[in-house]
């Protein structure tokens, strides 16, 4: 079967290997402890779910739902944006609903992006940045995220050749893999940047609502001046444990905002309208369940952390996000990730996210204490040191 080109263009996949590994282990009957995906372990609040099939019942929803999602929910999200980040929206214009912000990402380069333009994506990364940006037919231009650098890019050393031919820059902060934050100053800059270059910013802020010991996490459109040229991407699925019900949405700039319902409006149908309706009942809900997951996060975090520092690692306990990004000995994170299955334990090599993640494993904490204490036990019997 002959493939369209822009299937070839798409970065090899790395991890079928330790894929068939992991499978072979789980057939030999092996329990696996796995810290792989970023998926929460914790259920979705039960007010939510009853809201879901509350809404089930109501014909209204039976029906196609509209392109830019309900206007109730647009109005919950400027709501909760309001509250979050004391930024402003118009639920009208300036906020979409999207059917989990994977869609978004992917979608709005087929708004921006013709081909041959640059798209800058930071490297180690999730990787929908860069493979949106081969979809439409883009050039993805690597910004590498480095340990001494807080894992922020280096705007300004993007070459200008590249800089005359980019429409966009991605940004993801609290970041997945490194779980890095970033600062206002920080988005001041990127605003300084984009508005020299004429840039798009397109500002990932999925883990925003997981910040441990009363750190504050910042949106990108708390900046001045941040609206004129970006959006912020946000999403229910990790805040709520909401991962298989498929809501997010997009907001900010009122111009950037029509160019994916441009898009969307050609190539889906909308969010489903229970599925909004059980969303508008998580973000105008009582929010102590979002409290109590980030409460359970941090508890594994401090028995992980504390666990592989015993174990000679060296890492630090993270503000934010579900994830350790944890550098391996010998820098080669497969063949680490490899010897980890010995011990039947999973873990993410970091040369997935991207050449600049290599060297580093990411650890998702979507396992109760009690497993993250037995994984520990069995990689100090297995006699992995950091
Ligand atoms: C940085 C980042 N953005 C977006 C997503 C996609 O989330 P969803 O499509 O469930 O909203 C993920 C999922 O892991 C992610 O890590």
């Amino acid at each position: 079967m002959r493939y369209a080109e822009r299937i070839g263009r798409l970065p090899p996949y790395l991890f079928a290997e330790l894929d068939r590994k992991v499978e072979e282990k789980r057939r030999q009957g092996v329990d696996i402890i796995s810290f792989g995906v970023g998926d929460p372990d914790i259920p979705t609040p039960e007010h939510i779910v009853r809201a879901a099939c509350e809404a089930a019942k109501n014909p209204e929803n039976h029906r196609y739902p509209s392109y830019e999602g309900k206007l109730t929910y647009r109005q919950a999200v400027a709501e909760r944006f309001r509250s979050d980040f004391g930024v402003e929206l118009d639920p009208e214009r300036e906020v979409i609903a999207l059917i989990g912000s994977k869609e978004g990402v992917h979608n709005i380069h087929f708004a921006f992006v013709d081909p041959g333009d640059v798209v800058l994506c930071p490297c180690p990364a999730y990787p929908v940045y860069r493979t949106g940006t081969l979809f439409a037919g883009g050039v993805p231009e690597v910004l590498p995220l480095k340990e001494e650098r807080r894992f922020l890019p280096e705007l300004w050393e993007v070459p200008e050749e590249k800089l005359k031919r980019a429409r966009m820059l991605w940004l993801n902060y609290p970041n997945n893999p490194t779980a890095a934050v970033a600062e206002l100053d920080f988005y001041r800059e990127v605003v300084e940047f984009a508005t020299e270059y004429g840039l798009i910013v397109c500002s990932d802020e999925a883990y925003a609502s997981m910040a441990f010991d009363g750190y504050r996490v910042r949106s990108f459109l708390e900046a001045e001046g941040a609206m004129d040229v970006g959006i912020v991407i946000n999403s229910l699925s990790k805040t709520y444990s909401m991962t298989g019900w498929r809501i997010a949405y997009a907001c900010g700039n009122a111009e950037v905002i029509e160019g994916l319902k441009k898009v969307k409006t050609n190539v889906d149908s909308g969010a489903s309208g229970i599925i909004q309706d059980a969303a508008i009942a998580a973000l105008r809900g009582p929010q102590e369940c979002v409290q109590e997951a980030v409460r359970e996060y941090q508890r594994r975090r401090d028995v992980m952390v504390e666990g592989l520092r015993r174990l000679g690692f060296r890492v630090e306990k993270p503000k934010a996000t579900f994830y350790l990004w944890v550098p391996v000995p010998g820098g080669n994170s497969i063949a680490f990730a490899e010897r980890l299955l010995e011990a039947g334990v999973v873990v993410t090599p970091g040369v997935g996210f991207g050449e600049h993640g290599e060297g580093y494993v990411r650890l998702a904490l979507t396992q109760p204490v009690e497993r993250i204490r037995e994984a520990l036990e069995r990689m100090e019997e297995l006699g992995v040191r950091g």
